[in-house]
């Protein structure tokens, strides 16, 4: 049986950085995000007996396809081990073939992880006979959770969503703040190197309890995900942007002080990071910066501010590309296969 899901990538206001419980993927705190209309992930599972093997590939928008092995990392070997559990949930034991197409090129550094697995999970489920699991929005986001990527549960839902903490799988679930209608922020990517992750967050999230900081960053970001939904909810773009540039920063503290330490800042990401504090401080603009684990810029503006930040960005010296993202839809079921 054969399935195609559609999923947006996410950009986090309070990140997940480091674990409860690295088997179970339960995050040390509570995450909040807002889906990215412009970067998305397509994904067709067809589970078949013709398959002798199970066969993953990924495609860029640049039309370059790669195929996903197991040596490739963690998060490959985790694809292969999720076909592996959604067979086992389904009662089938035929092999399947996975192809993903992203709409931005592959290894721009651009967060593809949580467009791609949410949708590599949902169309698995659906392809397998597991409709219901896709359904249930809550179990959807346990089980892409469990697939190794907490970041990408919090895509399933719509618009601006928050992956709860806890210590038993029933628990870190993801649940919505708000529809994608709610607020018209912008979030405009800066894409400022083609260069693949030098460590990748499943790294790091081991790696993070060996800071000194990490105690401070736990009791420092007790109460903030009630203060980011109240952000949200009462549309103030002030306590937002305080809330989200503080904990990105925050977050890096905590890579960059690791044993071994990480560094995903670049010199253009430091750039950006004062034109954006001159740009609010100087030109009173609604704008703020967030990093994930990588130097790409998050810039979040009003809509009223985005077109004048995306021609400014455009033009810095280290920007490759731009891509702006209005609040998105979660992962659907769609009716065109990437195959046939
Ligand atoms: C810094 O392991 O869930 O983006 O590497 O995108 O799969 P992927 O993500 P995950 O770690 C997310 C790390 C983060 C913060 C966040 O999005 O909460």
């Amino acid at each position: 049986m054969r399935a195609t899901a559609f999923s947006p990538a996410n950009i986090a206001f309070i990140k997940y950085w480091g674990r409860l419980n690295h088997k179970l993927f339960l995050p040390v705190s509570t995450s909040s995000s807002m889906n990215l209309s412009g970067c998305n992930a397509t994904t067709t599972v067809d589970f078949d007996p013709k398959y002798r093997k199970d066969e993953i590939s990924i495609i860029g928008a640049d039309g370059k396809e790669m195929q996903v092995t197991t040596e490739g990392g963690e998060k490959n070997v985790l694809l292969f081990k999720t076909l592996d559990r959604i067979r086992h949930l389904a009662g089938i034991n035929t092999k399947a073939l996975v192809k993903s197409k992203l709409n931005f090129p592959l290894g721009a550094g651009i967060a593809s992880s949580a467009a791609g697995f949410s949708a590599f999970v949902a169309a698995a489920c659906v392809a397998s006979g597991r409709s219901d699991i896709f359904e249930d929005k809550l179990e959807l986001s346990r089980e892409i959770r469990l697939a190794g990527s907490p970041s990408a549960a919090r895509s399933v839902l719509d618009g601006f969503v928050e992956l709860l903490t806890g210590r038993k799988h029933s628990n870190g679930y993801a649940r919505q703040i708000a529809g994608e209608k709610h607020w018209d922020l912008v979030d405009t990517v800066a894409v400022l190197t083609p260069e693949q992750k030098k460590v990748s967050s499943s790294e790091g999230h081991i790696l993070a309890a060996s800071s000194p900081f990490f105690i401070a960053r736990k009791k420092y970001l007790k109460g903030k995900d009630g203060l980011v939904r109240k952000a949200i909810l009462g549309k103030d773009f002030k306590a937002l942007a305080e809330l989200s540039e503080a904990d990105s920063i925050n977050m890096h503290a905590i890579m960059m002080t690791s044993k071994p330490a990480i560094y995903y800042l670049s010199s253009g990401s430091m750039d950006i990071i004062n034109e954006v504090i001159s740009w609010r401080n100087n030109e009173k603009m609604d704008v703020f910066f967030t990093f994930d684990a990588g130097p790409n810029a998050h810039v979040v503006s009003t809509s009223k501010y985005a077109p004048e930040i995306k021609k400014r960005l455009d033009g810095n010296k280290y920007v490759d590309f731009t891509i702006a993202n209005k609040p998105a839809k979660g992962t659907s079921i769609i009716s065109g296969h990437l195959f046939t």
